[in-house]
């Protein structure tokens, strides 16, 4: 329905369309350059029109968003069962791998010892994705019930547990008091351990890890930081290395499956926060943790 043009011409003295009209009002001749539309003169007559579209627009949508969560919970549960029971065949490999070896090692020759090696060292990396994926997955299967967690408190603990967090192999210095957040201590517990198991980790050959850990206030939410003296990350990256699987820096020097980081950035997002990292190659990164005050 042509409303716009039609209904509107009817308010204008006769034979005088509302472009016709609008030119004449505003002084300029027919023959000068004027925009195709003259909104002012047709939003009245759009209103009922635009607000049944977009209410129908929002309906679709709705649906559709609701159809597509569906689909993801699905996939979800599926690739969870799917790595779940995939474990068992896994260990089965492993173990029968590892009593070869063991009953039969004296009996049989070098190169038949090491492909059998070989399979339990990759049952043995496979299992390890498996149980990464699970853990992935379990941040989305959780429900997360928030409450005031005492920073400090748990990166103490963390430290105090760890010996991996502790001299000689890495120095963590906090620079407390650390500021109180809302979140969900497990998943707190999982996003620290990643990111100071890769502060670690990422640093040049003979470097002694050095980490410091802080807060500040930045509005009604606490950004948590970790500055590391690592190898850097290039600003290309930045964005990247939170996604599954995505990794910088090659397996050949760094152990790893790319997971750590995607499941800090999903349990962030499930507490209702945000991670981020600023970094220069060669200079360390500070990786960062924004959620909501306690
Ligand atoms: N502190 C850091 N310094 C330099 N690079 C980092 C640092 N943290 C992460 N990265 C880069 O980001 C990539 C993704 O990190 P992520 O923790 O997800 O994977 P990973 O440590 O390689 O494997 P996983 O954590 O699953 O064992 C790493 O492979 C590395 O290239
Ligand atoms: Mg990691």
């Amino acid at each position: 329905m042509k409303r716009n043009t039609a209904g509107v011409r009817e308010k204008f003295p006769a034979g005088r369309s509302a472009d016709e009209f609008a030119l004449a009002e505003s002084g300029l001749g027919l023959n000068q350059q004027m925009p195709p539309q003259l909104p002012a003169l047709t939003v009245t007559e759009e209103i009922p029109e635009s607000r049944l579209a977009r209410r129908s627009l929002q309906k679709r949508v709705s649906r559709q968003t609701a159809q597509i969560e569906n689909l993801l919970a699905e996939m979800e549960a599926f690739s969870y069962t799917l790595a779940h029971d995939m474990r068992a065949p896994l260990r089965t490999m492993h173990g029968y791998a590892e009593l070869l070896l063991e009953r039969h090692g004296d009996r049989i020759d070098g190169e038949i010892r090491d492909f059998i090696q070989r399979i339990k060292a990759g049952s043995e990396r496979l299992d390890t994705l498996v149980q990464d994926v699970l853990k992935y997955s379990r941040i989305s299967r959780t429900e997360v019930d928030l409450q005031p967690v005492q920073l400090e408190r748990l990166v103490r603990e963390m430290i105090a547990e760890y010996p991996l967090f502790r001299p000689p192999n890495a120095e963590i210095e906090i620079n407390a008091p650390l500021l109180p957040v809302r979140g969900h201590e497990g998943f707190l517990t999982q996003c620290i351990s990643n990111i100071l198991n890769n502060a670690i980790k990422f640093v040049p050959p003979g470097t002694q890890p050095h980490i410091s850990i802080s807060t500040k206030a930045v509005g009604s939410s606490v950004q948590l930081s970790f500055a590391d003296n690592g190898i850097g990350i290039a600003p290309k990256d930045h964005r990247r290395i939170f996604g599954i699987f995505q990794r910088v820096h090659g397996p050949r020097h760094f152990e790893g499956t790319g997971i750590g980081l995607a499941i800090v950035h999903r349990a962030a997002e499930r507490m209702g926060g945000q991670v981020g990292v600023k970094s220069t190659p060669g200079k360390g990164s500070r990786f960062w943790l924004q959620l909501p005050r306690a």
